[in-house]
């Protein structure tokens, strides 16, 4: 059966492109979006590709992931520094979770180099620009067999 993996996307990561382009390059969100559908073809594989701003929106869509999709790629953006709240909704998750960062956050600021989400993560892939989503997509068709 065809694996279904959810990619989502914290705060402020709606504004890829132009948000602080040195760190986080030109390419937009819909352009990585773009770039990952192309992927799940070659893979074989289902995605779904979502972006909120808001902690409660994104612990709701892992719930939902139960049962519902193979596995997992997260870029929790400045959640992935303070929330307890998607740690616990991704432990409740059955599947493969690969944690993603577009910048190397251990290259950056102190606050940025603690990850609640790394404490269920299988993989963390920081610091390879917007081709983590794609390394990540990669990994988990491995992990599922896909
Ligand atoms: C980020 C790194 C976080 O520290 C930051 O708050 C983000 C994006 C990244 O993709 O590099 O919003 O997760």
């Amino acid at each position: 059966m065809t694996k279904t993996l959810l990619i989502l996307n914290g705060p402020n990561l709606n504004l890829l492109g132009t948000r602080e382009p040195d760190v986080y390059g030109h390419e937009t969100l819909d352009d990585v979006k773009a770039r990952c559908l192309g992927l799940a073809t070659e893979l074989g594989v289902g995605i779904d590709f979502r972006q909120s701003n808001h902690e409660g929106q994104l612990v709701d869509w892992v719930q939902e992931a139960r049962g519902m999709a193979d596995g997992i790629v997260i870029n929790p953006a400045a959640y992935t520094h303070t929330s307890v709240a998607i740690l616990d909704a991704l432990t409740m998750f059955q599947g493969p979770v690969i944690e993603v960062h577009i910048s190397n956050i251990h290259k950056r600021e102190a606050f940025r180099h603690h990850s609640f989400v790394s404490g269920r993560a299988d993989g963390v892939i920081a610091g390879c620009g917007t081709e983590g989503y794609l390394l990540a997509m990669r990994r988990l068709a491995s992990l599922l067999g896909a």
